[in-house]
């Protein structure tokens, strides 16, 4: 690899959402099954923070729900909003903090399924993002929320993460590897980066980043402390309906079905 860029890889949603945008079904199929399972009424408006491309957000327009979304990355937005105005829907993805935000008309559903909520790096954050999001639904709306949990000691298990994906003459190889975990001060010091084979160019985007780290006691600390929502079921990222799990010292990821109260 001759050429290395540092820099966010969220700047770069082209390659972001040939990567991730092309492992959709399985986390599409298990949100539409856990709406028809825990959801009271129907599921017709659904909001996702932190939408970063809208891989998910675009599939649902598609199938006739009304969507939304917030990123704090403009060019995912930018790139988000394109995409739904392409296939004619009404370009509903904004800029914003999914730990500070409000909505004018509230929704049946949210969800968040691929660890952005690790972003968030504080407790107040954290806090911030249930509340508000909680304040997005209606009563009884579900909060759809994945993420990886960190074990209690040694390394996570699944410590290195990676993707090829391919469209055209452009092909992207990702790779995500945990740099170490700092469980007192609760951060897990990620690395990540796409390379990027193009007939013309090779080149390596390259970066590093934190994500907060959460036992499960801490999730339902949390959850508690946010008085906004309850735990209906807790499944993992095998994103099996019918299979529901009983989440243990073990358990490293982990979707959350949260029902606002
Ligand atoms: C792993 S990507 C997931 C994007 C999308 N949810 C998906 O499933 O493909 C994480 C996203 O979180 C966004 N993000 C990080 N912190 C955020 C915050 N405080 N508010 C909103 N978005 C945030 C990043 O810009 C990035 O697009």
């Amino acid at each position: 690899m001759q050429e290395t860029i540092a820099g966010s890889l969220y700047d770069y949603p082209k390659y972001y959402d040939l990567v991730f945008g092309s492992d959709w079904l399985a986390e599409y199929e298990f949100l539409t099954a856990c709406f028809a399972k825990h959801l009271k009424g129907k599921a017709k408006r659904l909001f996702e923070p932190a939408c970063g491309t809208g891989r998910l957000m675009y599939r649902f327009a598609r199938a006739g729900y009304e969507v939304a979304g917030n990123d704090l990355n403009a060019k995912a937005v930018a790139f988000c909003n394109a995409r739904l105005k392409r296939y004619g829907y009404p370009a509903s993805a904004v800029v914003g903090d999914m730990a500070n935000f409000t909505v004018k008309k509230k929704y049946d559903a949210a969800f968040n399924t691929i660890n952005s909520f690790r972003h968030l790096a504080t407790e107040e954050q954290a806090l911030g993002h249930l509340k508000c999001t909680a304040a997005a639904l209606r009563k009884g709306g579900l909060y759809v929320l994945g993420l990886h949990l960190t074990p209690p000691r040694g390394k996570p298990e699944a410590d290195e993460e990676s993707w090829a994906a391919q469209r055209g003459q452009l092909c992207v190889l990702s790779k995500m590897w945990s740099t170490g975990v700092d469980r007192r001060e609760r951060r897990e010091g990620v690395g990540m980066c796409f390379d990027v084979y193009t007939p013309t160019r090779t080149f390596r985007l390259a970066n590093h980043c934190d994500f907060r780290t959460y036992s499960n006691a801490q999730m339902q600390e949390l959850i508690t402390a946010s008085r906004a929502f309850e735990i209906v079921e807790t499944y993992d990222f095998a994103y099996e309906i019918d299979e529901p799990v009983v989440i243990d010292s073990k358990t490293e990821d982990v979707i959350y079905v949260l029902r606002r109260k």
